[in-house]
């Protein structure tokens, strides 16, 4: 379809933090496709770091965003607020006809927030996710955003339960499947398995790999040394090496909490962009995380995973996946771990997980949510 300008709908996406790249990019390219849309990109800064940000946009091929709000690291309120203060005139500019968020971080609430409040409509992309637990800053964000949000696009069955428990309408309802694995699926070919794990030195199915961030596990410092001692337990029993690709937030509560001795007992390296943690984890013998995304991921990938945390707003990724939760005490971590390496590997795939998902939500963005004549035509 030719460009025809001001007419065109218009689509302002916002990505804030590691997690929310990777869903955006097939977003933006299946919008982009369809010829019918006007598309924008802000960033919030959320994520500055060139690991956590900047490698993600050129392993995904995203365009430099239009707008960097330039926000930063901060308390909670401090630094949601500082999105809506920044976000609000880039809105009066624009002046797009819908926002598109992305899953369940204090971006997607704080775009979504600022949007509401100008009268512009919102669309969450993996909306309805729910772990029932209040006391995770990103399970407040979900509430806060599907309840804000027009159009709701869903991963999973339990989705649309929990958007119907909570009285969302049914036409706002969307089950598309799950733009993350239309990512995987578009890059798994495009790894360099062989050099990355010959550069870390590792052997294929020869490691368990490992990313530990939540509040949960890291913020307290008994719990964090608890967790260190069992990851070292884990590489001792199992006889593998255990591969830890550290957030900078576990980074700095090691370095806080004077834990460098027992970190040192496991292979840290510093955060992979997409395609070399992909290429991790595909080669992994087990996967130990209390990541959203990896339970996912590697449920496509086949890799035995164990999440450490007590709940799941994925729940998908257990009764059909390869992913179990951990909540017994760290002692008991190296037992589970083994466990988990005694499982066979088998690819799944829940339903709607085909790597059409993004292009779903262009057909309905374009049938049922843009103007069906825009102004100005
Ligand atoms: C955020 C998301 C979480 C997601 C995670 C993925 C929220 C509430 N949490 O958590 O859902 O799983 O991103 O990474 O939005 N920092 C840096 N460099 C950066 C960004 C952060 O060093 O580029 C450090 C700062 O010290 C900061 C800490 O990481 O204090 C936490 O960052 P923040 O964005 O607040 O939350 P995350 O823990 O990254």
């Amino acid at each position: 379809m030719p460009d025809t300008g001001a007419s065109r709908a218009s689509v302002l996406h916002v990505v804030g933090a590691r997690p929310n790249f990777m869903k955006v990019a097939p977003v933006m390219g299946a919008l982009g496709r369809t010829g019918a849309v006007d598309q924008k990109l802000l960033h919030t800064g959320q994520h500055y770091d060139p690991e956590l940000s900047g490698h993600f946009f050129d392993d995904l091929g995203l365009p430099e965003p239009d707008v960097n709000l330039g926000v930063g690291s901060g308390r909670h309120a401090e630094q949601t607020g500082k999105m809506m203060i920044r976000m609000d005139p880039v809105l009066e500019e624009v002046g797009p006809d819908w926002i598109f968020v992305v899953g369940d971080v204090n971006s997607t609430v704080a775009a979504s927030l600022t949007a509401v409040k100008r009268g512009i409509r919102v669309a969450h992309v993996e909306a309805g996710l729910r772990s029932g637990d209040r006391s995770m800053p990103e399970e407040i964000n979900r509430i806060v955003t599907d309840s804000l949000s027009d159009a709701l696009f869903v991963t999973e069955p339990s989705g649309v339960e929990n958007l119907r428990r909570e009285g969302a309408d049914e036409e706002q309802i969307h089950f598309v499947g799950n733009v993350m694995i239309d990512t995987l699926d578009r890059l798994r070919g495009r790894t360099e398995k062989e050099a990355v794990l010959e550069r870390m030195g590792l052997e294929d199915r020869s490691y368990v790999l490992v990313t530990l961030h939540r509040p949960g596990n890291v913020d307290d410092e008994e719990q964090l040394a608890a967790v260190l001692e069992a990851l070292a337990a884990v590489s001792q029993r199992s006889g593998l090496p255990v591969v830890f690709p550290m957030h900078p937030r576990t980074t700095s509560r090691v370095e806080e909490f004077g834990l460098d001795d027992i970190a040192r007992r496991i292979a840290v390296v510093d955060p992979l962009g997409y395609l070399d943690f992909l290429a991790l984890m595909d080669g992994a013998a087990a996967v130990v995380t209390d990541s959203g995304g990896i339970q996912e991921e590697t449920t496509v990938l086949g890799v035995p995973c164990l999440t450490v945390r007590p709940n799941t707003e994925r729940p998908v990724t257990v009764s059909e996946g390869t992913n179990r939760l951990y909540t017994g005490p760290m002692e008991g971590l190296p037992e589970a771990v083994s466990e988990r390496l005694s499982v066979t590997r088998q690819e799944k795939r829940p339903k709607l997980w085909d790597g059409r998902a993004a292009e779903r939500i262009a057909e309905i963005t374009v049938n049922q949510l843009l103007p069906a004549s825009p102004t100005g035509s």
